[in-house]
């Protein structure tokens, strides 16, 4: 059922567990994150990154998650999420859309710039009962890279993730704790950093760059108080090596739906296994 993320997020830092926020890109992810939390009676945040937005078009999003949160999966709670807006205009068109939760992403500004720019998201957001995520970064990467090593992981500074909630007021945070986007061998999550961060802003902690990080860091991360993980290259690669063997398998096929039924079910394990690493099954 379409629900606002702020009730999913209270539950999960009350019962110590994490709610994936999954990265859709079309149709069959949408359906595929639905009914692997139905199946699993499991809460889930569905989010659209702002390409994502292009190629769907965002009041089809709206309509597509809507539909699949109540439809698909009526008695767990789906909650909508802008992932990475770089701009005020389109948070506010998300906003608008209704979404009950955004992130402003300005870490790549200058530290006041960010300050500001987040500032004035959240005064827009929240007279109108919206959620926002800021982000003291940057979180470096790509979506959708895998293998290798990633040089250079920016590290946030507690002072400044403390400031920046203190003058933003955001709800939830995200900061650079040793995670990327992407899929990477070095990627970490600093535990101690982690849980001064937490010791401080006492906000709900958001881990971007969930994908190709050590199972073991990510359940250390949840202990010490990650509420929300981001997946997103988890579930590209899944959906794009099943139309690959799928097309190669089967050269004469001309239907659609039969080249793309086995990415929903790629993608279904991958929301699985998440939902199981994350201990939010049965936590609806
Ligand atoms: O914002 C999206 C995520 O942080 C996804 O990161 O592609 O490494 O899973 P990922
Ligand atoms: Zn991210």
């Amino acid at each position: 059922m379409l629900s606002h993320i702020k009730d999913i997020v209270k539950k999960a830092e009350e019962g110590k567990y994490a709610v994936g926020a999954f990265n859709v890109h079309n149709l069959e992810s949408i359906q595929a994150v639905a009914e692997t939390a139905q199946e699993l009676n499991s809460p889930a945040i569905i989010q659209a990154s702002e390409g994502a937005i292009k190629y769907i078009g965002l009041k089809n999003f709206v309509n597509l998650v809507t539909v699949a949160a109540n439809d698909i999966a009526p008695d767990v709670p789906i909650a909508f999420h802008l992932d990475h807006g770089a701009t005020a205009e389109i948070v506010y068109a998300c906003i608008e859309a209704g979404f009950s939760s955004v992130h402003i992403d300005a870490s790549s500004k200058p530290f006041d710039e960010n300050i500001a720019l987040s500032k004035e998201v959240v005064d827009y957001a929240h007279k109108r009962g919206v959620w926002v995520q800021g982000e003291v970064g940057p979180i470096m990467g790509g979506h959708g890279v895998i293998g290798g090593t990633i040089e250079d992981v920016p590290i946030a500074k507690v002072d400044e993730v403390v400031e920046f909630v203190e003058k933003t007021g955001v709800d939830t945070i995200a900061a650079a704790i040793g995670t990327a986007h992407g899929n990477f061998d070095n990627e970490d999550v600093k535990i101690d950093l982690l849980k001064e961060i937490k010791t401080a802003t006492k906000k709900p902690f958001v881990l971007h760059g969930g994908s190709g990080v050590d199972e073991e860091k990510i359940i250390a991360g949840i202990k010490e108080g990650v509420n929300i993980i981001n997946i997103g290259t988890d579930i590209k690669v899944a959906f794009s090596t099943a139309v690959k063997k799928t097309c190669q398998e089967n050269p004469d096929e001309t239907d659609p739906r039969n080249l793309l039924r086995p990415c929903i079910a790629a993608v279904k394990d991958v929301v699985a296994g998440k939902m199981k690493l994350f201990s939010s099954i049965n936590k609806k």
